[in-house]
């Protein structure tokens, strides 16, 4: 299977990630969102990440414009992959939400075009289930910051086709990443193994057994994460790592995953980490430092 026009829904963080790397490798993208403003924040944001790489002299001035060139955009999901090898769906982790837009991609994209998601923890299956070609569903799992991080997560719906699997695979190394393939249980391997160690941590402070930096910093000089589990809690968003607690002890009946009472919580107070300003950490627009929540401060 060939893969050379590919159309990513949802232009948020996850999305203008993914559109970015494929366009830099020499792929035609559509980025679709219904949203017009976020479109144009997501190229804004395209833009100023390849600028990234600009001044770090990994990318030409002449590859970033000829990248940005290749990436087009629609607010109509059947018409914006009407064209389409591949669609990644990268919207909110809602499961209606993507069981709609499959409806639509199924519609709209030609019948050879392989639908991937990059859900976190939705079932695969669920999502094929509900198209008229479950063959060709699959898990494409980017991990977030897109353009940094090397890993690509493919995951194997129960009746994805073996084809589809080998493209996805080969398609990844010519991301530039390296693609790890799995099969579709709850939180497939990335967040069965990071959310419970992320909830286990919220635990340790709930309990009181040590405080926001010292947990971190433990982790960080300790394991040699680059970041600690609260902070990339908050990196990654209080809510989706909730939602991803509740998919593995739903689907897995193991009280080990029950989510922490003070991440249910922060996430009712509206506390979710970076994306509000407030989580584990308190952020400030244009700054880096490492602020520690007034709740949690000693
Ligand atoms: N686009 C392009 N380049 C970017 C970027 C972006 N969005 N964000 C950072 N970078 C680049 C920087 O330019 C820099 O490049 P060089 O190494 O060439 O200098 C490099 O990445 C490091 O960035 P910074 O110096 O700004 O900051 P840092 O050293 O603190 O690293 C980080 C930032 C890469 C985010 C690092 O803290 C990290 O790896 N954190 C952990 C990230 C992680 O675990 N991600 C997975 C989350 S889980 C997930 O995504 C999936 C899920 O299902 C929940």
């Amino acid at each position: 299977m060939s893969i050379q026009k590919v159309s990513v829904i949802g232009a948020g963080t996850m999305g203008n990630g993914i559109a970015h790397v494929f366009a830099q490798s020499g792929y035609d993208v559509t980025l679709i969102d219904v949203n017009p403003s976020q479109l144009e924040r997501a190229l804004a944001n395209i833009a100023k990440n390849m600028d990234r790489q600009v001044s770090k002299g990994s990318l030409s001035e002449s590859d970033k414009t000829a990248a940005l060139g290749r990436i087009g955009t629609s607010t109509n999901i059947m018409e914006g992959s009407s064209s389409a090898d591949l669609v990644v769906e990268a919207a909110t982790e809602n499961i209606d939400l993507k069981l709609e837009i499959f409806r639509q991609i199924d519609m709209g994209a030609p019948a050879h075009c392989i639908l991937a998601t990059n859900t976190s923890s939705i079932s695969i299956t669920r999502i094929a289930a509900s198209t008229k070609r479950a063959g060709k569903v699959i898990g494409m799992h980017f991990m977030n910051p897109v353009p940094v991080m090397k890993l690509v997560e493919v995951i194997n719906g129960y009746s994805t086709e073996k084809v589809v699997t080998n493209t996805v695979v080969e398609l990844s190394k010519k991301l530039g990443k390296i693609p790890c393939e799995v099969n579709d249980y709850p939180g497939f391997i990335a967040n069965r193994i990071l959310m419970p160690m992320i909830n286990e941590a919220i635990y340790s402070l709930y309990e009181g057994v040590a405080g926001v930096e010292e947990i971190d910093s433990i982790m960080k000089l300790g394991m040699a994460h680059p970041m600690g589990p609260l902070q990339l809690a908050d990196f990654i968003g209080l809510d989706v790592c909730l939602s991803i607690m509740r998919v593995l002890h739903d689907g897995l009946g193991n009280p080990k995953y029950a989510p922490c009472p003070l991440l249910v919580n922060m996430v009712t107070a509206g506390n979710l980490g970076a994306k509000s300003m407030e989580g584990f950490y308190t952020y400030t627009a244009g700054s880096k430092d490492l602020v520690v929540s007034p709740q949690f401060r000693k």
